[in-house]
């Protein structure tokens, strides 16, 4: 069997196909069908993505007063962005509103991920022996492919969307 990949490098190879579904679905317009799918796909890549990160990085990081800090900042922003992805939901994907808050979101996850790649996943490393990554990358992936099945792309009402 092929070595499991190392944790980091694993996130970053999910990041790089995020940027990619962003630019793709940037391109898109009106209520298309791609943009539909598209939109789709990333949600609930993007949504299993943080939660497993959560489960299998943050959670140890969390513990850790060194990194408590930087691990709180980035869950927030996990949160910040859910909230996005379920008011974008909730939007007329035909309406000019829908591109604007999707750039607003594809700027701030794209800044979140490359603080991710800059600045914690260096630090985190420095505090982790390769057992503790191993584990990491293992509970990573069984974690992703079950939230992945659970995402939810639309649990707010098109009334709650905000103006
Ligand atoms: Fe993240
Ligand atoms: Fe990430």
């Amino acid at each position: 069997m092929a070595q499991a990949e190392a944790i980091f490098e694993r996130l970053k190879i999910d990041h790089d196909k995020h940027r990619d579904l962003l630019d793709r679905i940037e391109e898109t317009s009106g209520e298309s069908s791609e943009r539909k799918e598209l939109f789709e796909l990333f949600t609930k890549e993007v949504k299993s993505h943080a939660a497993a990160e959560e489960q299998a990085v943050y959670s140890t990081m969390l513990r850790k007063p060194e990194t408590t800090d930087e691990t709180r900042h980035s869950v927030a922003e996990h949160h910040e962005l859910d909230e996005s992805l379920n008011d974008l939901a909730a939007t007329d994907m035909s309406s000019s509103a829908w591109l604007q808050k999707f750039k607003q979101l594809k700027h701030d996850y794209l800044h979140h991920i490359e603080e991710e790649e800059e600045d914690h996943f260096p630090d985190f490393e420095e505090k982790l022996t390769a057992k503790d990554e191993q584990e990491m990358a293992e509970i990573f992936e069984r974690r992703k492919k079950v939230e992945k099945e659970q995402a939810e792309i639309t649990p707010e009402k098109k009334s709650e969307a905000k103006e």
